[in-house]
């Protein structure tokens, strides 16, 4: 009956939405459902588990170091011997794997990047002992040449210009280098066209179809990078910004658009980065692709936390689970964050 159909809200789509619209208060009491903390237990929808999470660390060259990151307290660049007992603790936890950055030194950078392919550099040495002392413990490295760069860029310069096809042959190598030293899941970080593609097809031809390959497939040009620059020495060598192949925090069809060809190259899992300022996006690739789909709680959103908190404006466990929830909600599968370790001692304590 036409009448009938003038009734239904606009936006009631489904049986579900249409649900949503039926009644009214008194009869209606939304607040029954949050009156005790059992019932609240009940109707969670989203739920943030230790099993959601990648704790990101820093590594550094040199014996016995535990170098502070100013712009991120509670954040530690560590020398390899020491990253077995830290990383033990999140082992210990039940954290399932984590992500490995180097600090490298000004003086060993080049604009050739030619660290970043010795089998032997940090990366690799911190690699081979993580997945020696923890066989069970999942670790990703970053594919990008930006902490081996004297220009800064993921890419290679030449008269300022980042460029795209011949950076991709070092980062294949990159990323096989890294694949020997027992990485498992590769992550490219440095928004080149046609990187995973590329990245799969020198995997595969060196024998390491197992690996996987975690596209940060929706990276944007973000100034919450800030502090993650510090803790890995490339703010400094950094000439210019990275809006030449990061994306425009303005844009989210073009997510799906790099999602999309990252998944046709091969990727298994995709990432968005930076994470808060970005939820929508999570929840349009999610929904668009329901692939496994990775959030970064980065840097800056890190240190806007532990700022706040310092200054005793705001509790920082408090907010920190209310942002990693909030990922959730959002669809995320899991969430790279450096508070890794805290939300889990949290989540353990119950
Ligand atoms: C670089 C890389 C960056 C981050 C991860 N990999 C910084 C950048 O693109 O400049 C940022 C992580 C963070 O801010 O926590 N390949």
């Amino acid at each position: 009956m036409p009448w009938e159909a003038d009734t239904k809200p606009l936006w009631a789509e489904t049986a579900r939405e249409r649900s949503h619209g039926a009644g009214a208060f008194p009869t209606v009491r939304m607040r029954r459902n949050r009156r005790a903390p059992w019932l609240r237990r009940l109707v969670a929808e989203n739920r943030l588990s230790v099993d959601d999470l990648i704790w990101s660390i820093f590594v550094v060259d040199g014996e016995n170091l535990r170098e502070p990151v100013p712009s991120m307290p509670g954040v530690d660049r560590l020398s390899v011997d020491r990253l077995a007992d830290e990383v033990g603790r999140a082992v210990d936890l039940g954290v399932p794997a984590v992500a490995v950055f180097p600090y490298v030194d000004p003086a060993v950078k080049t604009p050739d990047c030619r660290e970043a392919v010795n089998p032997g550099n940090v990366i690799c040495r911190a690699v081979r002992t993580l997945h020696e002392a923890f066989p069970g413990l999942g670790v990703v490295c970053d594919v990008a040449l930006d902490p081996f760069n004297s220009d800064g860029h993921d890419g290679l310069v030449k008269d300022g210009i980042v460029l795209n096809d011949e950076t991709l042959e070092v980062l294949c190598i990159q990323a096989v280098v890294q694949a020997e030293a027992g990485c498992d899941v590769l992550a490219p970080s440095d928004m080149m066209d046609g990187r995973v593609g590329a990245i799969r097809a020198a995997l595969d031809e060196a024998g390491f179809k197992d690996r996987l390959i975690l596209s940060y497939a929706a990276k944007y040009a973000s100034a919450f990078y800030g502090p993650f620059r510090d803790a890995i020495g490339s703010s400094v060598a950094l000439k210019g910004d990275k809006k030449t192949y990061q994306m425009d925090p303005a844009n989210s069809d073009e997510a799906l658009r790099e999602v999309a060809l990252d998944i046709a190259e091969g990727a298994d899992m995709v990432m968005v980065k930076p994470g808060l300022p970005y939820l929508d996006v999570v929840r349009r690739l999610k929904d668009a692709f329901g692939v496994p789909t990775f959030v970064y709680n980065v840097s800056g959103e890190y240190a806007m936390l532990k700022a706040a908190a310092a200054q005793g404006w705001l509790d920082y466990d408090k907010v920190m689970m209310e942002a990693l929830l909030a990922f959730k909600r959002a669809g995320a599968d899991g969430i790279l964050t450096y508070a890794a370790i805290e939300a889990a001692t949290l989540m353990k304590k119950g």
